[in-house]
């Protein structure tokens, strides 16, 4: 009887299955560049992936051996990692991460495509990417290609090689010029470029400088950017397909693209449904905390202040001055203190304070004592922030840091300093703020609670399309027509143009048409007075 019944179940389950099912997708995944923190949304895919019963054959900068995703993940290590802020020193001088604060956004955009130039190369050299580049059976070999979008476009022509359809997920949210990909515009009036300290509201000096900053970018990828790319894409797939589409091409068949990002932590925009919001995808249900870390953080019976500056930049390359002043505030303090400290050998640390090389964030957040997280307000680290509702004391240092901790403090949940102007009676009012004043914890948790809501959860929401993808065999449906212009059609500047030259037109025509008239007047009268 109950065999009975669990057929019938399973067998209901598959008729209700409403699209039919894509159970043991074959993709092929490839993760060139080797950010630590970009990996977080990395692993969330590939455990969700494989947890569906795919099987992925990854390409990746950084093993996740450590994940035991078992027979049915593949991975394809790029080796060595590929140290590229050695290349940023090179071009950059000799500048400590946080010395990135004084960067500017020019600078800083054209330091992350040479990186990207550099590490997409070095992935594609590798002797076993090679084999997968010069592989003799290419049919049915795979179903979809997964690509991170993070200058790596000449990793794109693999789905040529395969012919498959494309999904990139793109660790850093929405860009400016991510809407080129989809044939959209991006209004410079009110969304702020992903690199610059400005919201949704901007005055006119800002706006001039979001344009500026938006329209170097684009011109910067398609001048100096893109053509490197093209570059490394025919050197490297050449051989196998001849003359190798541009990558301004091939970015337009995306079919999908997954933001690490989720409202209200976005700027609401102009957007098609190829961009698809997964922000959060990497937070899972909290774990137990080590045995020392749950009775630290148990017995703050003032509450605790976790603090961590993220995966790159290092507290311990603090300057030794700006080290002893956080030491001073925070030995001052009724709470504790726990700090991601990568040199655990810190002298003359307070009572209150504990340092770790390395820290469960996630679960300290989500721990009920905690009332302050200090971050540098990356993407990862302020989503986990929001999601657990802890007030956050922004310290961003680059990138979208600013972004994101502007929009924070904006929102009314966050303080934001700059890290060079920071004074014990700075740090002191803002932590006893944060602490104290009730504003923060309630605009915290009403920004948490619409985070939190959405009809399918973030992992759930990356799985449902990619299949889709797999099942339609890409999206061409969701395309814009927008992407088959080119730009002056793209901007309407045709129809400006031919709108603007009637009137000019009918002003011509009658001047013609007068001095006509007056010249057989002449005639005429000439004619009269003979
Ligand atoms: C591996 O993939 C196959 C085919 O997709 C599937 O049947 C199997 O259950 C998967 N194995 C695991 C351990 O998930
Ligand atoms: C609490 O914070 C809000 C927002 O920053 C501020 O307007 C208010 O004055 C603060 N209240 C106190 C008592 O400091």
């Amino acid at each position: 009887m109950h065999f009975i019944l669990l057929a019938y179940l399973l067998l209901a389950g598959k008729l209700y299955s409403p699209n039919g099912s894509v159970d043991g997708a074959k993709i092929l995944a490839a993760y060139s560049f080797p950010g630590t923190s970009h990996f977080m949304m990395q692993k969330a895919l590939m455990r969700e992936l494989i947890k569906s019963g795919h099987q992925v054959t990854m390409i990746t900068a950084r093993s996740l051996k450590s994940e035991n995703l078992g027979s049915n993940f593949t991975e394809i290590l790029i080796e060595p990692v590929y140290d590229f802020w050695h290349d940023v020193k090179l071009d950059f001088g000799a500048l400590h991460l946080f010395e990135l604060t004084r960067m500017t956004n020019p600078d800083f955009i054209k330091m992350l495509e040479i990186i990207g130039v550099k590490t997409t190369e070095h992935a594609l050299k590798q002797p076993k990417v090679q084999a997968l580049i010069h592989a003799k059976q290419t049919e049915g070999v795979f179903d979809l290609f997964i690509a991170e979008q993070f200058y790596g476009e000449a990793l794109l022509p693999l789905a040529r090689v395969y012919k498959v359809p494309v999904v990139t997920t793109s660790t850093l949210a929405y860009e400016n010029h991510m809407s080129q990909i989809m044939g959209l515009i991006t209004p410079w009036s009110f969304v702020p470029h992903g690199f610059l300290p400005f919201t949704d509201h901007m005055s006119f000096w800002e706006r001039l400088q979001n344009s500026y900053t938006s329209l170097h970018q684009d011109l910067y990828r398609l001048l100096v950017y893109f053509p490197k790319m093209d570059a490394v894409a025919q050197e490297f797939f050449g051989p196998v397909l001849g003359e190798v589409p541009k990558v301004r091409q091939l970015e337009k068949e995306t079919s999908v693209m997954l933001l690490n990002s989720h409202a209200p932590l976005t700027t609401a925009r102009p957007t098609v449904d190829a961009f698809v919001s997964v922000g959060g995808m990497h937070i899972y249900p909290p774990k137990a905390l080590p045995e020392d870390l749950q009775q630290f953080l148990d017995e703050a019976e003032e509450g605790a202040i976790y603090f961590s500056l993220g995966s790159n930049v290092q507290s311990k390359d603090m300057p030794p001055e700006m080290l002893q002043l956080f030491l001073q505030v925070f030995g001052s303090l009724r709470q504790r203190v726990l700090w991601k400290f990568e040199d655990e050998s810190v002298s003359k640390l307070p009572e209150n304070v504990m340092v770790r090389k390395w820290l469960p964030q996630a679960d300290i957040l989500a721990h009920r004592n905690i009332k302050v997280f200090i971050t540098h307000g990356g993407l990862f680290g302020t989503q986990e922030g929001v999601h657990y509702a802890v007030p956050l004391l922004g310290i961003p240092i680059y990138c979208d840091q600013h972004l994101n901790m502007n929009k924070a403090v904006w929102g009314g949940y966050a303080i934001s300093l700059h890290f060079q102007s920071i004074t014990e009676e700075i740090l002191r009012h803002s932590l006893d703020q944060l602490l104290h004043n009730a504003t923060y914890k309630e605009n915290i948790q009403r920004v948490s609670n619409i985070f939190r809501d959405r009809p399918l959860e973030a992992r759930k929401t990356a799985i449902y399309w990619i299949e889709y993808v797999i099942r339609h065999r890409g999206a061409p449906h969701m395309r814009s027509a927008g992407l088959d212009l080119n730009w002056f059609q793209f901007y309407l500047l045709d129809v400006i143009a031919f709108v603007a030259f009637i009137p000019v037109a009918v002003i011509l025509i009658l001047c013609l048409v007068i001095k006509l008239l007056r010249g057989n007047d002449k005639k005429v009268k000439k004619a009269k007075t003979h």
